[in-house]
């Protein structure tokens, strides 16, 4: 898999604009492709597509009859009164009564496929994102990929609901409108087609530059917002330093360059919305002065004039439709070919529930057999390292700032694929182990403080119903935080948020060791989880957590020397390589000589 999302090329795409020589072969088997690669997503829904399309094909064979219907009406039974009128009249409402129906149950049943395609599209990219190695959100923004989550599955989903199908109707309408045209006029439709020529030409350049323009329309508005967010997440220090005018002068000229673009789409759409009314005005002028000169002579009867007029209506008419839907699907194109890049072939089975082979308590030493990885391909942070975590104990893991400490708790949590080696839990391979089951038997504490947006309970026992009221209440007395989480309005219950929960930084950090013993894991990871407390805090903590350690294999990494007190085992790591080890006996002090 491709670990960076690349942004759209803005000038590749299926078709370039202005041109209609760029409309080659290949783009369309492109286009193809993309849509046949959609087929295991849409293909659960082809019983109930089948009845949307009789649906369609009801409402359009109506659309293109009734100006034949009207034409019959006028002739046969208002002129040559072979015919009664209420009973003819009648039969027309029926069939527009019955358009009507099929329109508005086709709409409803088309959006509903649509919908539920969608969801499970955005399901399938949610749960693979999950999957991905950290090495993928290293290399692309996190705007970029809920971009992918979000913008390009609801441009499919206009794709799925009325674009499509609204496209296929108008183009069938056209047709069916040109055919019956013929069969009343065929002078007329000879007016029609010439006309439609120009028209077509129009329609199809417009929208391939209504795409275009759309994307760089859209890169430049996600520039604003990151440039916003930046903002914002930066406030003290444009505070402190400088909110420099230069940094304003950026959203300043952002913002001209979009409105450029809107302009400059609202003037391409201008023109073509005037010059579907000239060439549509022209051809019903054509098709009057034809039809009278016709009438005089005797080539048409009344009926067939009006109809031919209606159909010029008809033909016309969706061309404007045709070219705001073809945008989006041109546009949901881009966006299947986006998608495919990070999801899997076809459709996948959601993973939520732990796999009874998953629930099975991984046992043994957790081995860094012959490891090698590196961030960048030309230099190894870990090469042939091996490291083994005795189970059960402490393990404190020591070194200089860059020596590669988080790093390798990063590869014990699997964030990123190894280059070599293997790290096996007793008989296991951590690398086949499922997320669901590392979520169970892993808990990693960091200084990194991230909760999610939910009640305090949530973010607690991770929206594990096993975990009851009492437990989490009895583990915040054990860290300290009971009166504190009591204090506030609803208690557990609260919807807490990393930027807006009530607690000191280390306070934070107390309640998210909270969270990682509530896990009951097998492993736990601490990759400097104390730092933010006091040593006389983190003391207190220790004293009182020091015996939920016992039976876990607990890896702790951490810069303060007290803190190494519940480790029996002592690695000192130097650039990504094993400095010493030594045993010592938990409780006791470690000093500066020992770790140097
Ligand atoms: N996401 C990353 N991409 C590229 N290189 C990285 C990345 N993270 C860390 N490194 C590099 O790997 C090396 C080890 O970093 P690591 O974060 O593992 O060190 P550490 O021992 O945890 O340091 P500290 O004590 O400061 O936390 C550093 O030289 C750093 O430049
Ligand atoms: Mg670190």
């Amino acid at each position: 898999m491709e670990l960076e999302l690349k942004d759209d090329d803005e000038k590749k795409f299926y078709f370039k604009p202005f041109g209609l020589n760029n409309l080659k072969g290949k783009e369309w088997e492109g286009a193809w492709r993309d849509v046949k690669w959609l087929m295991p997503w849409i293909k659960p829904y082809s019983r109930q597509g089948m009845v949307a399309f009789i649906l369609f094909i009801t409402s359009v064979l109506i659309a293109v009859l009734v100006p034949r219907i009207v034409a019959f009406i006028v002739d046969e039974v208002l002129l040559a009164k072979k015919y009664s009128f209420p009973q003819m009249a009648s039969l027309l409402g029926i069939l527009v009564l019955l358009k009507i129906v099929s329109d508005i149950a086709f709409k409803w049943k088309v959006t509903k496929i649509g919908q539920s395609i969608s969801k499970k599209l955005r399901e399938d990219v949610f749960n693979q994102l999950g999957s991905f190695p950290l090495a993928f959100f290293d290399k692309n923004s996190s705007g970029r990929v809920i971009s992918r989550c979000v913008n390009d599955v609801s441009n499919l989903s206009t794709f799925f609901t009325a674009n499509f199908f609204s496209v296929v109707s108008d183009l069938a309408i056209i047709t069916g409108s040109v055919i019956f045209l013929f069969t009343l006029s065929f002078k007329a439709a000879l007016i029609v087609l010439v006309a439609m020529v120009p028209m077509v030409i129009f329609m199809l350049n417009v929208s391939m530059a209504q795409v275009v323009w759309g994307r760089s329309q859209r890169n430049i508005l996600s520039r604003l917002s990151s440039h916003t967010a930046d903002s914002m997440n930066n406030l003290a220090v444009l505070h402190s330093q400088t909110f420099s005018s230069k940094w304003v002068r950026r959203h300043e000229s952002l913002q001209t360059l979009f409105a450029n673009t809107v302009l400059r789409n609202i003037y391409v759409w201008g023109s073509f919305s005037s010059s579907h009314v000239l060439v549509m005005g022209l051809t019903y002028a054509a098709v009057i002065i034809l039809g009278a000169h016709q009438l005089k002579t005797g080539d048409i009867t009344l009926g067939r004039m009006i109809g031919s007029f209606t159909y010029v209506g008809l033909i016309f008419g969706p061309f404007l439709d045709i070219t705001e839907k073809l945008n989006a699907l041109l546009n949901a194109l881009g966006s299947v070919q986006r998608l495919k890049t990070i999801l899997p072939a076809k459709p996948e089975a959601a993973d939520s529930v732990l796999a009874a082979s998953d629930a099975t308590m991984p046992t043994g030493p957790i081995v860094f057999k012959n490891i090698s990885f590196s961030y960048r391909s030309d230099t190894n942070l870990f090469k042939d390292f091996n490291l083994e975590l005795p189970e059960g104990e402490v393990t404190a893991l020591v070194g200089r700032t860059g020596s590669g400490k988080t790093s390798l708790a990063h590869l014990l949590l699997g964030l990123y694929p190894l280059s070599a080696g293997q790290i096996k839990w007793g008989e296991e391979d951590l690398s086949s182990f499922s997320a669901m089951k590392r979520a169970r038997w892993i808990s990693h504490v960091s200084q990194d403080l991230f909760l999610f947006t939910d009640t305090l309970r949530e973010n607690l026992r991770l929206w594990r119903q096993e975990i009851t009221d009492d437990k989490i209440l009895e583990r915040l007395k054990l860290v300290g935080l009971l009166e504190k989480v009591q204090s506030f309005p609803g208690g557990l219950d609260m919807i807490v948020r990393t930027e807006t929960l009530p607690l000191s930084q280390g306070e934070k950090q107390l309640l998210l060791l909270c969270r990682a013993l509530l896990q009951d894991p097998r492993l736990l990871v601490f990759d400097e989880a104390t730092a933010s407390l006091d040593q006389l805090s983190e003391e207190e903590w220790l004293g009182h957590v020091s015996k939920l350690f016992k039976g876990r294999t607990t890896l702790f990494i951490a810069h303060r020397l007290e803190t190494l007190k519940l480790a029996s085992f002592v690695v000192v790591l130097e650039n990504g390589k094993i400095k010493k080890t030594f045993r010592k006996e938990v409780g006791k002090s470690v000093n500066e000589d020992q770790i140097h």
